[in-house]
């Protein structure tokens, strides 16, 4: 139980900075980074750890073994050879849920999986000595990935994707993945004492994702994972006490200032469910409002916004009119900082404005850009010494 693994952590494209430091503050070593990938060694707490804490990875992955293949052959001998009885119980239920092959010879996604699976029983056979395998147990989902002929055989210790917290009961038009929100409040220099406002909140995922970072509430910390019931691999109390000391560390009694408007009061009211499903509803503003009424009376602020895209409006709504509309809307507000993810061609073109960053991000199979337009810093507090104090 005391063994380390190399864990696999797989991302949005164009995100993989955020989650490499992520893993890091958790404490792990990082071995690898791909795109779309980040590695690292841990134990079994460090499962458990990485499914309960990671805001923008989207699974935790065992890696069972890496090796080359060009044929089916070679891939059926690679995986024979490696210790599949030592994750999957004799009665337990094991297939390969996903493949994927890039710029490899092997390329038949559904042939890959049946070789696969085949090579995983014989091994099994040889290491248990049974003729046959009821698969009434425990699910172990396997993924494989083949890249320039490289395989990565994974265990799939997560379940259901992590950006799934459980808090978004309800969806609204083109909501953006939970994963891909952390991760973009976390490429801003938004802290929880400054201001953050979605004009085009949505569902308020970018609101409720701040806060709880903002309460330091673990995303995965409410929800269950497949590896829960592996207690040959994870030790079973392991789960709960770390469930407890992430709840220790929580603090909702705090003050925020998120602000989630949008001109349809029926994404108002599901962002609003969202956040009392999540807990966080008391630290959020949320408005029916129209971007064309945008204001705020405070200095330095942020704005993080997922403003429709073209392909997701009807032809007779006017996409450049939208941003040209949110461009002066900005323009209005004094020295706010504005972040705006979007796959419009001619966002800045329209919002007036040309960004001080770029960043280009895969939202799904979307190539969308983060623009950045960054405002000044608001000026260092003073810090109070004890000479000044004793000078009062
Ligand atoms: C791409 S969705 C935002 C999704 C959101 N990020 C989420 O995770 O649910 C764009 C939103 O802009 C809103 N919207 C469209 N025109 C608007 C306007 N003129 N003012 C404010 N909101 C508007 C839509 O109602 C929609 O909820």
């Amino acid at each position: 139980m005391n063994k380390t693994f190399e864990i696999c952590v797989p991302c949005h494209f164009g995100i993989e900075a955020v989650l490499k430091k992520e893993i890091y503050d958790l404490g792990y070593e990082i071995t690898r980074v791909d795109d779309g990938r980040v590695c690292f060694t841990g134990d079994a707490e460090a499962v458990v750890r990485a499914n309960m804490c990671l805001r923008t990875g989207e699974r935790v992955l065992m890696v069972v073994g890496r090796f080359f293949a060009t044929t089916f052959e070679e891939l059926f001998d690679g995986i024979s050879d490696l210790p599949i009885e030592d994750y999957v119980t004799s009665d337990g239920r094991f297939w390969v849920t996903k493949a994927t092959s890039v710029k490899s010879q092997l390329f038949a996604t559904s042939s890959i999986q049946s070789i696969v699976k085949k090579a995983m029983v014989e091994r099994m056979k040889k290491a248990t000595g049974k003729p046959t395998f009821s698969e009434t147990g425990e699910d172990f989902p396997f993924r494989i990935f083949l890249y320039k002929d490289e395989v990565l055989f994974t265990l799939d210790t997560t379940g259901a994707s992590l950006h799934k917290r459980g808090y978004r009961t309800w969806t609204w038009s083109a909501p953006l993945s939970e994963t891909l929100a952390a991760a973009l409040i976390q490429l801003t220099p938004w802290h929880p004492d400054r201001i953050l406002l979605d004009p085009f909140c949505g569902s308020g995922t970018f609101l409720i994702e701040a806060a709880l970072m903002a309460c330091h509430i673990a995303p995965g910390v409410s929800r269950e994972f497949t590896a829960q019931n592996w207690g040959h691999i994870v030790d079973p109390t392991l789960w709960d006490e770390v469930r407890q000391e992430l709840r220790a560390e929580e603090d909702r009694d705090i003050e925020t200032h998120l602000y989630g408007y949008d001109i349809s009061p029926e994404a108002i009211d599901i962002a609003r469910k969202n956040a009392k499903n999540a807990g966080v509803d008391h630290l959020i503003h949320f408005q029916v409002r129209d971007v064309a009424e945008l204001s705020h009376s405070k200095k330095y602020g942020f704005i993080l916004t997922n403003p429709p895209y073209g392909e997701r409006l009807s032809k007779d709504e006017d996409v450049a009119g939208l941003y040209a509309t949110l461009g002066e809307a900005y323009g209005r507000l004094d020295s706010w900082s504005m972040y705006v993810i979007t796959s419009f061609e001619k966002a800045c073109e329209a919002i007036g404005k040309r960004p001080d960053k770029n960043r280009k991000i895969y939202n799904g199979m979307i190539k969308t850009y983060f623009y950045q337009f960054l405002g000044p810093k608001p000026p260092k507090r003073k810090k109070v010494t004890s000479d000044a104090m004793s000078k009062e």
